[in-house]
């Protein structure tokens, strides 16, 4: 029997696309026989050239037409990265029809409805897989394995860089500065390494993964974020005294309010117990828990970035997308009802621990602890350790709370004399 060839233009040859370009062509025989269709690279849009390839590249499909491309192709693998021109040319292909599969999560957390959009009205479609967590099949989890349950919560470390940057920290001793140098050799981090230190990656993934799981929109500028540039080797030595380890996470979660149901999203260092599973995810792995009504507690572990390891899952859309042009169907589309708002910064609730340098003498506590009664906030635990004669590091940690509580009481004892400083002010997760 002969089969149908699907075109497939390649967007981007850097650290993932030229993986998914070598694994096309070692296994091509193999995807004929599970799509029912030859997957063919029509070319490889580059921004130059002439740059130094893997030598399984062939030169003769490069180009930097990628308009040409687009228009030519079945399924369009977009792996350039970034704002623009991904999403012209993303829309270009949505729009034309043909079927989009994207690693881009920043486009995605930021202009995922108008792809949305215009995948529905071509009645194109649009993966995703390699956008959160490398080769974690989160996303297929959330959009098809518990698209009949009603999911609670998610809770992760959705990026590789900063948990590399974290976990070397902690167990070798290593500098930010020197394990962000080696994440970047071993292409985990972005082109802009930023985006992985200040969140923003994390962030982006963590509005993927809300939308998905609470049938809303949530964009990048809905989730609080903050990154890991403010981490020092004594915010990790104080997590490991109390018993913990810190962990970039993203932290999704269903809310009731007086007016209903909301959706909570925020990314923040947070100090993870040693008793959770999180806790052990160690260099550049990632890890999803989700909580959904049915299905109870689910953990999705893996590389969450990498080359090859983010070209399995950009396979596995290419797999899906040339079955169902082989014999119909299409990607599911997007599920947005719920409607649901988010919740603002500053009604985040969690468990915080707060690290103050106070003075040496009596009555610190007492008022320290009378400001926190003050704002409403019930004291978990609290240890003090003398450094010198004169100063010493309280450390507390907070029952449940709100962010904005919390924020309230620092200000308030900020303009006391009993706090010399703020040290650290961190989310724990039991
Ligand atoms: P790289 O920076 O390694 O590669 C980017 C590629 O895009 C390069 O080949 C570059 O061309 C090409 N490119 C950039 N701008 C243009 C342009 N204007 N016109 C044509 N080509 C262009 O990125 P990665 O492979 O690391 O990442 C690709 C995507 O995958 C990103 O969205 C990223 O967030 C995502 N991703 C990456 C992961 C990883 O671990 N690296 C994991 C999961 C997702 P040239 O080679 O000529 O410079
Ligand atoms: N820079 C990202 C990370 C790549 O470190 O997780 C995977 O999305």
């Amino acid at each position: 029997m002969s089969l149908d060839t699907v075109k497939i233009a390649v967007l981007g040859c850097g650290t993932v696309g030229s993986q998914v370009v070598r694994l096309l062509a070692e296994r091509g025989g193999d995807y004929a026989a599970r799509c029912g269709a030859h997957v063919e690279v029509s070319g490889i849009a580059v921004r130059d050239i002439d740059a130094p390839r893997p030598d399984w590249i062939d030169r003769d499909k490069l180009t930097v037409d990628a308009d040409a491309l687009i228009d030519d192709a079945d399924i369009v693998i977009e792996l350039i990265g970034g704002i623009e021109p991904a999403r012209t040319w993303v829309l270009r292909a949505l729009r034309a029809g043909a079927t989009v599969v994207t690693g881009n999560k920043a486009l995605l957390a930021s202009h995922g409805p108008e792809l949305h959009d215009a995948a529905r009205e071509s009645g194109a479609s649009l993966y995703f897989e390699a956008a959160v967590a490398g080769a974690v099949p989160v996303v297929y989890g959330l959009r098809e394995s518990l698209a009949g349950d009603r999911v609670e919560g998610v809770l992760g470390i959705v990026n590789g860089t900063t948990n590399y940057i974290l976990d070397q920290m902690a167990t070798h001793g290593w500098s930010y500065d020197e394990a962000l140098a080696r994440a970047q050799e071993l292409g985990y981090a972005e082109a802009d390494p930023t985006a992985d230190v200040d969140g923003l990656d994390a962030a982006a993934k963590c509005a993927i993964l809300a939308s998905l799981a609470f049938h809303t929109r949530v964009g990048i500028d809905d989730v609080a974020v903050e990154g890991v540039r403010s981490i020092t080797p004594a915010d990790i030595a104080a997590a490991k005294r109390a018993g913990g380890v810190i962990k970039l996470l993203a932290h999704a979660r269903r809310v009731r309010t007086d007016e209903g149901e909301a959706v909570s999203v925020h990314v923040a260092p947070t100090l993870v117990s040693t008793a959770n599973p999180l806790a052990s995810v160690s260099g550049a792995f990632n890890a999803v828990v989700i909580d959904a009504e049915a299905a109870g507690r689910l953990m999705f572990y893996g590389q969450g970035a990498g080359g090859v390891q983010t070209a399995s899952a950009v396979l596995s859309d290419v797999v899906a997308a040339a079955t169902h042009i082989a014999h119909g169907g299409s990607a599911p589309r997007e599920s947005a009802y719920e409607s649901l708002p988010i919740l603002p910064a500053s009604q985040v609730t969690g468990e915080f621990q707060l690290r103050f340098a106070v003075p040496d003498r009596t009555g610190v506590l007492a008022e320290i602890a009378g400001i926190f009664a003050a704002h409403g906030i019930s004291i978990a635990a609290l240890e003090q350790t003398c450094e010198d004669d004169t100063e010493s590091t309280l450390t507390l940690t907070t029952h449940h709370s709100t962010r904005s509580a919390i924020d309230a009481a620092l200000d308030e004892l900020t303009h006391t004399d009993s706090v010399t400083r703020v040290i650290a002010v961190m989310m724990r997760e039991a």
